[in-house]
């Protein structure tokens, strides 16, 4: 089994590391970067900084890295997590806006149901970043960064061949199952689309066969990123096609590395693999979580999309300042993001593949995570 992380590390100094690695979960600014916001201008006054959950790694360094680029502008901030709770979510910016923040950076949980707020927010003239999701059916958004998604989609889908043609060569036709994310987050139907964009042709042509015959958004689509909902779908999907696991399957299309590990858990449990070398289906991911990038480490998820969310934080920064001096922020985007009511003008940055042979590359090297934290699999 090849590994890249932890070949290089003995076992002693790996307990001890994951140790060290469990204290610097509670460090706010441990992990997936610190050094937000810098050069991004000068200003006064409170951002709110709504953030949907603190049950995903990703939201949390989105979280502090946000707050840590604020301070560091000069800002106050209140930033908040939901819970993945709608009412949640709703009630803390209801209390932000009664605060009387000055700009408000949110992503959403359903992207749908923010509407009586936003209303609220621009009564009371309060500009509304959204960050990453696209908040939807509303002309009270005033900006949105966030990834190239439809690309996201279009990795995953490449990542999921190159992992086919790599592991299951020679092979003809490959069995396939598709996973989707939260319908009510706008990403998934990006994430998707591009996907497809992929695979829709390979299945047309009869090269990949999606065995359980679920080919849409829909069928495919997991409520609220879940882990353990996706892991049932699996265990369903495995009983009900693919013999409770004597059947052949080659790959899955997974958009999230939460649902990744889910998936894997319900392939192992059925015994497949338990690694790609043993015949482990290839799994896609993203977010480039810790304990997906051990796992990818040693052989076991085959890739994850890697999304430097240190930048995105510092372009909610940038655009934070902008707003506070009563400036516009730019975008590099203008056509793509149609919220249902009007394209939002969208900062986009750029998305990695990462797997097993540029983990070092892609991760370490630019200070995203450290080799000790993939070794233990935690932060
Ligand atoms: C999406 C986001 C992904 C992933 C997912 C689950 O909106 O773009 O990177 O984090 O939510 O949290």
């Amino acid at each position: 089994m090849k590994r890249i992380i932890t070949r290089t590390l003995a076992a002693g100094a790996v307990a001890t590391l994951a140790l060290a690695g469990l204290t610097a979960c509670s460090d706010d600014n441990g992990g997936g970067g610190s050094d937000a916001g810098s050069g991004g201008g000068s200003a006064s006054g409170t951002v709110g900084v709504s953030m949907p959950t603190q049950t995903s790694e990703r939201w949390i360094f989105d979280g502090n890295n946000t707050r840590q680029g604020l301070e560091d502008a000069g800002f106050e901030v209140n930033l908040q997590f939901a819970n993945d709770d709608i009412p949640t979510q709703q009630q803390q910016i209801d209390q932000m806006i009664t605060q009387g923040v000055d700009v408000l950076i949110i992503a959403s949980i359903d992207g749908t149901a923010l509407g009586t707020q936003l209303e609220a927010a621009a009564a009371a003239g309060i500009p509304v970043i959204s960050y990453d999701r696209l908040i939807r059916d509303t002309e009270n958004i005033d900006f949105y960064v966030t990834f190239d998604n439809f690309q996201v989609g279009v990795d995953q889908a490449t990542s999921l061949i190159s992992g086919l043609e790599t592991h299951f060569a020679g092979v003809s036709p490959w069995y396939v199952e598709l996973f989707a994310g939260s319908l009510d987050d706008n990403n998934a139907h990006f994430f998707w689309d591009g996907a497809m964009s992929v695979l829709q042709p390979r299945i047309d042509d009869g090269s990949i066969v999606v065995g359980s015959g679920q080919t849409t958004i829909e069928q495919g689509a997991t409520m609220r990123w879940s882990q353990e909902a996706a892991q049932t779908r699996m265990e369903n999907l495995i009983t009900a096609h693919y013999g409770g696991g004597s059947g052949a399957l080659h790959g899955v299309l997974s958009p999230f590395d939460g649902i990744s590990r889910g998936i894997i858990t319900a392939l192992q449990n059925a015994g497949y693999g338990p690694t790609l070398a043993d015949g482990l289906p290839v799994v896609t991911g993203q977010d480039a979580e810790v304990a997906s990038v051990s796992m990818i480490d040693q052989g076991i998820q085959y890739s994850t999309i890697f999304k430097d969310t240190r930048l995105l934080a510092e372009q909610a920064v940038a655009a934070a300042v902008s707003f506070a001096n009563g400036e516009t922020p730019t975008p590099n985007n203008t056509t793509d993001y149609d919220n249902g009511v009007f394209v939002v003008p969208s900062f986009l940055l750029p998305v990695s593949i990462v797997n097993i042979d540029n983990i070092v590359v892609e991760l370490v090297d630019t200070g995203f995570l450290t080799e000790e934290q993939i070794a233990a699999g935690v932060m």
